[in-house]
């Protein structure tokens, strides 16, 4: 039996306990927040305890896996806490701001020998886990262009997305899940050049990217986290090669949260006059990723989600922040 316990009581805290407590072998150990007002009823919730911290639950018992789900700026001191206890981490995305904040968070878990993955869980999205499976299989041909889409209004649950120091913008907390998806695909790309918005609060909201591999791969990802109006939240692929173009569309409601409305997948062979509608086996990622952590865990082997490729798809962030910033092409 492995006991976990959940930092932050929020969406992804929830998200979290919900799939930890579907699980066989899993013990919710508890919910931690200093502030007890919704870790309080989401420990009842999920049948288990409440704790003001980490050293707190410690003293009920041994923890095996700390889930990490605060606000982005706390990931780094939440990270370190729980592998100094020799837990095993699972953080939510995107992981923090900085490469040395990044490195200190890695290092922290490599003195302890604990497991750390980030919890990048668009990779286990299931139409994406079929695009991804067919752009490394070459289906698409020679890649002519990729196009990425993920827009939103501002979570209304939180108010410190629009902050750079808190959230970072959609640059951080919304670019990262295509970003992290291409890395995965394609691997560090060579250059970015990128024109955007700032919010109010200072940070960039609205980011469009290009991005350059080395093999001649191009693609354009395109971010906001506050769009105006009643927008939906949509999500977009479109990936055209010399085989065919592979678009996958979807809305949502005003929130992710509200679950999808519409959405379609579809492959345009190049050769051929009607296009084919694709059908995916619907998973539920937070599931997907949350059993393959916990399995790395069991057997003693390396988290899905490479650390390698979280440092790259920070670089990759901290290029285009500098391409929004000063301007021009930016090698990554
Ligand atoms: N994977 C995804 O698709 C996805 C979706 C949304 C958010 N996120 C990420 O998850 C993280 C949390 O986002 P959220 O939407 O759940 O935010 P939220 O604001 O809903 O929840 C944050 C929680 O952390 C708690 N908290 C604040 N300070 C704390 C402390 N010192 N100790 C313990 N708990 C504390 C808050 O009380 C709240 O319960 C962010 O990094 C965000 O970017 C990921």
């Amino acid at each position: 039996m492995l006991r976990v316990a959940i930092v932050g009581s929020g969406f992804m805290g929830k998200s979290h306990a919900e799939a930890y407590k579907a699980l066989p072998g899993i013990k919710l150990a508890g919910i931690i927040n200093p502030n007890p007002k919704s870790a309080v009823p989401l420990a009842e919730e999920m049948g288990c305890a409440y704790f003001a911290s980490l050293a707190d639950a410690l003293k009920e018992g041994p923890v095996d896996i700390v889930s990490v789900c605060t606000p982005t700026w706390l990931h780094e001191q939440h990270v370190i806490e729980a592998a100094n206890a020799g837990c095993h981490v699972l953080c939510e995305k995107p992981v923090t701001f900085t490469l040395e904040s990044f490195d200190r968070m890695v290092a922290a878990c490599r003195n302890k020998g604990v497991k750390f993955m980030v919890g990048q869980v668009a990779r286990w999205w299931p139409e994406f886990i079929d695009i991804g499976r067919r752009l490394k299989d070459g289906d698409l041909g020679p890649i002519r262009m990729i196009y990425e889409k993920r827009l939103c209004q501002l979570p209304a649950w939180s108010t410190w997305h629009k902050d750079p120091g808190k959230g970072g913008g959609g640059l951080y907390d919304l670019n990262v899940h295509d970003i992290d998806f291409l890395v995965s695909v394609y691997g560090k790309p060579e250059r970015v050049f990128a024109a955007g918005h700032k919010g109010d609060g200072g940070a960039w909201m609205y980011v469009v990217t290009n991005l350059l591999w080395p093999g001649g791969v191009k693609a354009t990802v395109e971010t906001c986290i506050d769009m105006p109006g009643p927008w939906p939240f949509s999500i977009e692929f479109r990936g055209a090669g010399d085989m065919g173009t592979l678009h996958y569309n979807l809305q949502a409601g005003v929130n992710i949260k509200d679950g999808e409305q519409n959405s379609s997948y579809t492959w345009y062979p190049a050769r051929a006059e009607a296009p084919e509608a694709l059908t995916v086996d619907q998973t539920d990622m937070f599931l997907s990723e949350i059993t393959e952590f916990v399995d790395s865990v069991r057997n003693g082997t390396e988290p899905p989600v490479s650390l390698a490729e979280n440092r790259v798809v920070l670089e990759v962030i901290l290029a285009t922040l500098r391409s929004l910033e000063e301007g021009g092409i930016q090698k990554v």
